[in-house]
């Protein structure tokens, strides 16, 4: 069996890994390695040589910062590609870092550096609001993607099983497990007794469940796959758009209800939410009833599972979320 190779910081080896893929000239030598923002699941890195910098990101067949918790080992491959996918089409690529190259074997992007910049992670602070310009480039992005690659436009295929199944887990089935060993109370005081009745929640759990079948059925349309602030990134070249390794072909209204789900999240105005969606329907077409249940599943299992978020919002306010998207998904039943 091949070995893979197992990058870190530690410059000479990096130095030597990057020459051989001919990603440093040979007579370029490393001057920095830093961590260019917060990531969890891969190894990112940005490579500065004295003339230019560069991003290496590694998928590796665990979660970076929980390496006990076991990940799709090749979602740098899927990640590349859903780059190549969009790479032809000028609006899309854009506003996403350039993929200069992939190394199969090792499972590592060499992308584009998009220079310091943060995420808007700083929506869900408190009082802060998304203008109408960013909101606008945002949903952009989403439509023109999901206009131009589609069943109708590539015969590509992009089913990224395993990815899906990941966040499968994590959005349908875990946070409604009883004994899932997460202490909601660690997050915020009281959220543990709020949570429960939805762990017996039969009605609810029997929706969620319709609809992570769906999720998990193939679909028509190229989705990004974890479109929610933190792949949203504020350079100054405008915003940028970056790690698509949960992309697949499915439904364009999971996409846009996670963007909803987050608006909400972060506490943006009813009116802002509406424009969202009127920006979305100028170009492309939505089931809105679809689209609220996936906004409303996100939106519980942001609140009640593990991939919690810095979201200032009070116990009362996370309760009325989560009873408005138990509405939501239990109201469709039909
Ligand atoms: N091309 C880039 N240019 C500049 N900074 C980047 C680039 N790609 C990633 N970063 C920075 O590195 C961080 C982590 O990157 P990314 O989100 O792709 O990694 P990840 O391991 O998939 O993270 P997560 O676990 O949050 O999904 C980003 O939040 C961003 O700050
Ligand atoms: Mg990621």
């Amino acid at each position: 069996m091949k070995n893979i190779a197992r990058l870190t910081t530690e410059k000479s080896a990096l130095e030597t890994y990057l020459k051989g893929q001919g990603w440093l000239l040979l007579n370029e030598s490393l001057n920095a390695v830093e961590i260019p923002g917060a990531g969890n699941m891969n190894l990112t890195l940005r490579i500065k040589t004295r003339e230019r910098s560069f991003i290496i990101k590694q998928s590796r067949d665990y979660v970076e910062k929980y390496p006990q918790v076991p990940a799709p080992e090749k979602r740098a491959l899927r990640e590349a590609e859903f780059y190549e996918l969009i790479a032809l089409e000028d609006s899309l690529s854009s506003m996403m870092p350039v993929l200069n190259g992939v190394d199969r074997i090792n499972n590592v992007l060499n992308l584009e550096d998009l220079g310091d910049s943060r995420d808007y992670s700083f929506l869900y602070e408190e009082g802060v609001s998304l203008s109408l310009e960013d909101l606008k480039e945002i949903i952009a992005f989403i439509s023109q993607l999901h206009t131009t690659v589609n069943t109708a436009t590539t015969q590509a295929t992009l089913a990224n099983v395993e990815m899906r199944k990941l966040n499968h887990e994590h959005i349908y089935n875990y946070p409604y497990l009883d004994d899932n060993g997460l202490n909601l109370d660690s997050v915020l005081m009281g959220l543990a007794e709020i949570a429960a009745p939805y762990k017996n929640d039969a009605v609810l759990k029997a929706e969620l469940q319709k609809l992570g079948n769906r999720y998990l059925a193939n679909g028509t349309t190229l989705l990004h796959g974890d479109y929610f602030p933190g792949s949203w990134l504020k350079t100054k070249a405008g915003i940028k758009i970056i790690d698509p390794e949960f992309c697949f072909f499915g439904d364009p209204e999971f996409e846009m209800g996670v963007t909803l789900a987050h608006l909400k999240m972060a506490a943006q105005p009813e009116a802002l939410i509406d424009s969202a969606i009127d920006l979305y329907t100028e170009k492309g077409s939505l089931d809105r009833q679809l689209c609220f249940k996936y906004m409303a599943a996100e939106i519980l299992r942001r609140i009640l599972g593990l991939a919690q978020l810095p979201l200032t919002l009070t116990l009362a306010k996370r309760k009325e979320l989560l009873e408005e998207s138990r509405s939501i998904l239990v109201r469709s039943n039909h």
